[in-house]
This record gives C-alpha cells, structure tokens and sequence, in this order.
C-alpha cells in the first residue's frame, strides 16, 4: 500500500452527478504531479446506520428536495484542495489522517464524509496508478491472500428498497460451489433469469428495486425464499453450499419499533421469536448467510442470535458496526456476530476502511465487502474486495449498469490473473 516514491497533488475538484436512484452524489478527482489524474464516484445508502460517517447534503428545498450536494462539492475543491495540494505524501495513511484531521468531527459531518470518501477514494487510485499497479494489488496488504470473491446477488428486493409489502430487505443467491468466478456470475444471471420467468408465470409483476432484484408483491419472507429455490431449480442448479446458496439481509432496523418488536407481514416479533423464526428458516431453506437479523440497538438480542446460530451460519452486522473499527472491536470481544459489512462511505475513508477489514481479520470475523442501494458505475469495491481476500461481495442483481460494472470489473480481474483463488476465505 506504499506509494515508492512520495506523491505530490496538484488538484483535487468535485462534481455533483447523479446517482443509480437519480439523486445527487459527488464525483472526486485527484491530479498528481507526474501527471496521473483519478477519478471516484461516491455511493449512498437508505437503509443507513445511526453511527455512520455523516453525509453532507445542502437542505435547499428548491433543489432536488434537499438532496443536492453543492456543499460537499465545494468543500472537496476548497479546503481539502488547499490542505492537499502542496505536500510530498508518504502514503495514502497519511493523506486520510489529515482528511480526518481537517474535518474535526467524529462523524466527518463538517466537510461532509460524501466529500471525504470520494478524495480518499480518488487518492487511492490515483497512488496505484502511479505506482504503475492495478488497485486491487496495490490495495493487499503484506501476507494477505487475493481471492475472487463469491458474488451475491441481490435477486429479490423489499425493505426500502422497494415499494412492496415485503418487510425484509434483500435476498440473495451466493453461488458457493461454483469453480469458478465467471462460473459463479454465470450462475447468477441465469438463476436471475429463471426466477423472472417464474414471477411471471405466478402473475406477478416483474418490476425493480433500487439494487435490481425483482420486487414482487408478497410479505412472507418464507414465500420469497421458496421463489428463490425453485427458480435455483429450474436454472439447473443445486440448491445448497454445493451449489448456488442463498443469503438474507432484513435489515431489520427499519422493521423494529420503539417497543422493541420486529414487524415482519403482519406479526409482531420478539427478539426471542426473531431468532426462533431463522432458526425455522435455516432448517428449511439453504440460508448459508444472515445480515442484520437483529437491529443496531439490539446488542442482547444480538449475542443470543450469535449463541444460537452463530456455529452454523455467518452472521453479518451492518448497521450495527458500520465499518467501524472500535465498534467491531466491541462486538468480537462481547461475542456479537461473526461477520462484519464492509462499505467505504460507511466509516468515510479508504484507510479506515481496511483498518476495520484488518480488525475482522485479527479477531476471526469474516469480512463482506458491499455497495450501497444508491449506486455510481464506479468499481472501486470490487478491487477492494480481491485485495482483503474476504472472499464474498454483494452488489446487487446481475442487472442494472451500476451493478454490473462491479462484476464485470471482476470478470476482467479474473481473466488478468487465471491462478487467483476463487471463494469463501477458510
Ligand atoms: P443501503 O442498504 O445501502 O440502503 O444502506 C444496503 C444494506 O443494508 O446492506
Ligand atoms: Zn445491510
């Protein structure tokens, strides 16, 4: 991750574009002095944690509804231009400390971490490029295996995701006993285009939502799920870890009420009766994978969860770690989990991001990289991923071009390197 030789920057800009849900976002663009120019476009979430990295957004009614991000743009050309441009950088630590250290914040929300992330973002690319590597070399740390990740794809959408009545937010198909990563891609755009086929056949609209997956009209979580097995079925797999398995993200911060009760079709459930339903739902169905089961504020309910099915299932948290170093500290010590979500604008630098990446990796926890449900073309998570040798990552349907840009981004890094593992890290 060293540059070889000091890196001078010449310019940092901005640019308010548009993101996969036609909200504004921010585009980064970092020039070096030997020329080298790097570009990052900044994704956002709506399933988002309290604990994140704060993004900045201008609060103007009168343009796109509060949304835009006219502030953010112009701090990244401004005062991070100013605190940049100049200094001979060690290394991309360094640059992010002082980005850290500019905003003063502890949640970046003075300069706004969407500003933050895309300098950090393009700086990283931008010290690769000179460096004369690809970014997902250049981003591995010493002694850390590079592995192709298995791909999940996000096939069936609910939550706030989408507008149907299904509580839970995202299912998956994680083809874990694919050969291959093209094999593996493969596999998803061909379950994808059976589970259309199958929709249709039921009468149900085939439609969108934010990350690609169809949303049907359904709520039961176990209807969604036997909708997931046939359509594995009917594309010729097997479902299961041998073959194509299948991961769930609830989300279910945003189905838990004030008085603590998770509202899943209609029910009103427990923590204790949370747990006990996917307990029901991993005898049933092959779930290899399990993400914010529980919600942020949960932690007890959290610990059970992990006490009851934590030896057979991955138990990812999202919301509640959000990247955060300290806070996935917390949880491996506590026993909360066993997984973390890895999403760079979640904690709001590109270092910071693979220091809670080293966090999991020193403490058991398995690492699973991710997009956001707003989305730009930019692939930069995929390189990220190869380079933690996590092994897994999910960014959405084979559809939409902002999701495929990430796997298509694998696909050339497969081609590049044909002896790379692919594959869950054991
Ligand atoms: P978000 O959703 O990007 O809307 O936060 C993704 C997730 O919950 O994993
Ligand atoms: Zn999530």
């Amino acid at each position: 991750m060293e540059a070889s030789k000091p890196a001078v920057i010449t310019a940092v800009t901005a640019l308010e574009i548009l993101d996969s849900r036609g909200r504004p976002t921010v585009q980064a663009t970092v020039a070096l002095a030997d020329g080298t120019i790097a570009v990052a476009g900044v994704p956002s979430g709506a399933s988002t944690g309290s604990r994140e990295a704060v993004e900045r957004r201008d609060g103007d009614a009168a343009r796109y509804g509060g949304l835009g991000v006219l502030g953010a743009v112009a701090a990244a050309g401004g005062e991070i231009a100013d605190r940049l441009i100049g200094p001979a950088w060690r290394d991309l630590a360094e640059i992010d400390a002082a980005l850290v250290a500019l905003d003063g914040t502890p949640d970046k929300s003075r300069l706004g971490a969407n500003a933050i992330v895309g300098v950090s973002m393009a700086c990283a690319r931008a010290l690769a490029r000179a460096d004369g590597r690809p970014l997902w070399d250049w981003l591995t740390p010493p002694g850390v295996v590079q592995r192709l990740p298995v791909p999940h794809f996000n096939v069936i959408n609910g939550g706030v995701h989408a507008p149907n009545p299904l509580d839970f937010q995202e299912f998956m198909i994680a083809p874990l006993g694919a050969p291959s990563f093209p094999e593996a891609v493969r596999a998803g755009a061909e379950v994808y285009a059976a589970l259309r086929g199958l929709l249709a056949a039921k009468g149900y609209a085939t439609g969108l939502g934010d990350e690609g997956g169809f949303a049907p009209q359904i709520a039961e979580p176990e209807e969604a799920l036997e909708l997931l097995v046939t359509a594995i079925g009917d594309a010729g797999y097997v479902p299961g870890r041998d073959g194509v398995a299948i991961a769930l993200d609830p989300a279910s911060s945003e189905f838990r009420g004030e008085d603590g009760l998770y509202r899943v079709a209609g029910q009103a459930l427990s923590s204790n009766e949370m747990i006990e339903r996917y307990a029901q739902i991993t005898d049933r169905f092959p779930v290899w994978l399990i993400e914010d089961g529980l919600a942020e504020n949960d932690w007890d309910g959290w610990a059970a969860l992990t006490q009851r099915l934590g030896s057979q299932v991955q138990l990812v948290g999202d919301d509640i770690f959000v990247t955060n170093p300290a806070i996935i500290a917390e949880a491996i010590s506590r026993g909360v989990g066993n997984a973390a979500l890895i999403k760079v604008n979640q904690i709001g630098t590109v270092t910071e991001t693979l220091a809670a990446v080293a966090t999991c990796r020193d403490g058991g926890y398995a690492q699973f990289v991710s997009h956001r449900s707003g989305e730009t073309t930019d692939t930069f998570i995929a390189d990220l991923t190869v380079s933690s040798g996590c092994g897994e990552l999910k960014t959405g349907a084979p559809a939409r071009g902002e999701r495929v840009a990430k796997y298509n981004r694998l696909l050339e890094i497969a081609a590049s390197r044909p002896a790379m593992p692919y594959g869950l890290a054991r």
